[in-house]
């Protein structure tokens, strides 16, 4: 077993300053005591008793002559001006980090602005920086910030300072910040947190995701200690709260590699010290005490169904009951195991019922356990949200593309929960364009890869830009292996130049020269198509190595010329417009993209110096086909041969009215009249 004991483990700075600043003042003599006690460990308090240092709870209590240490937390004005008042000598162990947040509060008061103040409204840190504004408001996190910042139009437009208690944690920070930013018109924050506090989560934080079991050590009123074993307990399923090292049992570790020990800023090095040695020898013992084979005997299975259960426990159990609150968990010892829905799952809105069943084995971390009643309250959001985040960092590993929601929009991107972890995407990150409303996204569900993690600061960064591009690229590549000659896209017109029109058809374009654009005779593309054009378009030719394809949007069913061959032949009379007038002759449109010649000598059944004295531009005439070059698509055509014909026929019909009648035939008619 190895046994890891963190650097910032044990008194920080203002602690450590206070202690000493007390035991001086212990060794100057006379009655000495601290404004309610120096730190929240009772070994401290009973040590420092021990010198001569008792402890009063109000400034009220201190008599003329008393020395009375302010403790690391502060005290408000009106309790300071009181011992004043009284007489009494103050030794001021008032930590400076905090000594710095009463100053902001007074001077930002003094300016006319109210004071938000996020941390415990109950802890003495928080009441004595209260104690130093004039106008203030106490959030315990981003959430009830937002309530309030949301419960009347007005409180967004005041001026509002926020500070922070030196113990918050920086997730907290970040997220009342992003709430007030988006939320505040006149708003000033001051970034209050420790820095020490920092450094001691984060080095918890590495020393539980690496160890098998925790051990914290610190008071049990003690607020950043209980915050250090909640974080612990995030990364490591079996974490120990003790206040001294008589609460160990060393033995409940011997099936542990790695264990790790740290210490919340009160917690002396004596006392640490102390579990360090216990653990020492526990070490001594498993070595010499380990089996070479471990075979688990009878004895050791049913010690397991009666086993206890500790906080921080990871268990496996199965489904018995659901109910809208709770679902029911047998773990196979004597307490019945239950979790609630709010450690069910991040999603508020499901139903029980329709994320687990009965008979499901479920996989949770233990809570609270409660001897009294026989119940274990269990989490499976806390144990998940520890896989999440292994899983995420193979997610980035891998380069995998994952899916989340936008919950938050601030002024640098967008936050997206991803398995329940807040992933910040820069705002350039996207693929939003600069200047457009990222609102655009909030509450819509996204795709993203995880570009860099570190678990330790709670920090996930994300790119939605990265997997658009992806997904071109890989509809690009998909284009390029399946394009074929005739193949249909539907396209959207990109841009246009007097040649052709270039078309996106899935990520790559392809061009349409002017004169596959239209059967008809036009000067540009832009005379048919216009940008944004959605089109259906087919493959004319293409090109894999120069990346070129060639597209044709004119439809062979459209062929003029096709048109014109079906409907017409040589000898055909058809309705004609004349289009232009030459030297030589006429064209004359016979159907829409089909025109045909009328030479000059064709024009009239005599002889004429040009078209224009019989014919004018627009003019609708009737002229017989006489001939069609079908492979030129050229068609003559004749206003002469028509008059002609109809000359002729004219005169057909004038000889067959004027002829004589024959004899016979009269013959006939008079028999008949007979
Ligand atoms: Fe001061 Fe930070 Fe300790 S504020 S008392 S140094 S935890």
């Amino acid at each position: 077993m190895k046994v890891i004991t963190a650097k910032t483990a044990g008194f920080c700075f203002g602690v450590h300053r206070a202690v000493k600043l007390c035991q001086r003042a212990a060794e100057q003599g006379g009655r000495c005591f601290t404004l309610g006690p120096l730190i929240h460990n009772t070994s401290v308090t009973d040590a420092l008793l021990a010198q001569g240092i008792g402890q009063i709870d109000s400034a009220q209590e201190a008599m003329p002559g008393d020395t009375v240490i302010i403790r690391s937390h502060g005290i408000s004005k009106a309790e300071r001006e009181i011992l004043q008042a009284r007489g009494a000598n103050i030794v001021d162990a008032t930590c400076p980090d905090v000594a710095k947040i009463h100053k902001i509060v007074s001077e930002e008061s003094l300016a006319g602005r109210k004071i938000i103040i996020i941390g415990r409204s109950d802890h003495p840190e928080v009441t004595a920086i209260a104690g130093w504004c004039d106008d203030y408001v106490v959030f315990q996190d981003a959430a009830a910030l937002e309530t309030w910042l949301k419960s009347d139009k007005t409180i967004p437009d005041l001026p509002l300072s926020i500070v922070f208690q030196t113990t918050s944690s920086r997730k907290n920070f970040e997220l009342s910040v992003n709430s007030a930013k988006k939320l505040c018109t006149n708003l000033k924050i001051f970034d209050t947190i420790c820095d020490s506090t920092c450094k001691r989560q984060q080095e918890a934080i590495a020393l539980s995701g690496q160890a098998d079991a925790m051990i914290v050590i610190g008071g049990r009123h003690s607020a950043n200690s209980i915050r250090l074993a909640e974080i612990c307990r995030e990364y490591c399923p079996r974490v120990y709260f003790i206040e001294t090292a008589d609460e160990l049992d060393p033995g409940v570790f011997h099936a542990s590699d790695t264990v790790g020990i740290t210490a919340g800023a009160s917690t002396p090095a004596w006392i640490i010290k102390e579990v360090n040695t216990k653990m020492s020898e526990e070490i001594k013992n498993t070595v010499s005490e380990e089996p070479e084979e471990a075979v688990e005997s009878f004895e050791e299975m049913l010690e397991k169904s009666i086993k206890t259960l500790h906080t921080g426990d990871k268990v496996t159990g199965t489904v018995v009951a659901i109910t809208s609150t709770e679902v029911s968990v047998d773990l196979g010892t004597k307490q019945s195991g239950f979790i609630p829905a709010s450690e069910f799952t991040d999603d508020s809105g499901a139903k029980l019922e329709d994320v687990v069943k009965i008979g499901d084995e479920i996989e949770s971390f233990v809570m609270r356990v409660n001897d009294v009643e026989g119940t274990v309250m269990l989490s499976k959001k806390r144990l998940d949200a520890i896989k999440n985040w292994e899983e995420l960092d193979k997610l980035r590993e891998e380069k995998e593309a994952v899916e989340g929601t936008v919950t938050s929009i601030n002024k640098g991107g967008v936050m997206v929960n991803v398995k329940g972890i807040q992933v910040f995407v820069p705002a350039s990150l996207t693929g939003v364009p600069k200047g457009e409303d990222l609102n655009t996204l909030l509450k819509t569900k996204v795709k993203l890869h995880i570009t860099e993690i570190n678990q330790s600061r709670r920090r996930v960064i994300g790119s939605m830009k990265a997997v658009a591009a992806e997904e071109r690229r890989a509809k690009v590549e998909a284009i390029w292996n399946e394009i074929e000659i005739g193949k249909v896209y539907t396209g959207v017109v990109r841009s246009m130049t007097s040649y052709g029109a270039f078309v996106d058809i899935g990520g790559v374009d392809g061009m349409i020269h002017v004169s596959e654009v239209s059967w008809m005779r036009i000067r540009q593309p832009s005379d048919v198509l216009s940008i944004g054009d959605q089109i259906e378009v087919y493959v004319i030719d293409f090109d894999k190595e120069k990346k070129k394809i060639s597209l044709g949007y004119k439809k062979a069913e459209d062929n003029p010329w096709t048109k014109f061959m079906n409907a017409y032949s040589i000898g055909d009379v058809a309705d004609v417009k004349v289009v232009k007038l030459m030297p030589f002759g006429a064209f004359a449109e016979i159907v829409p993209g089909v025109d045909g010649l009328i030479h000059i000598s064709q024009i009239a059944d005599y002889r004429i110096n040009q078209p224009g004295e019989v014919l004018a531009e627009g003019q609708q005439v009737q002229a017989k086909i006489t001939d069609i070059d079908e492979e030129n698509h050229k068609v003559s055509l004749s206003i002469r041969a028509l008059l002609n014909e109809q000359k002729e026929m004219a005169a057909q019909t004038f000889v067959e009215d004027t002829e004589p009648v024959e004899e016979d035939a009269v013959e006939e008619a008079s028999t008949e009249a007979e």
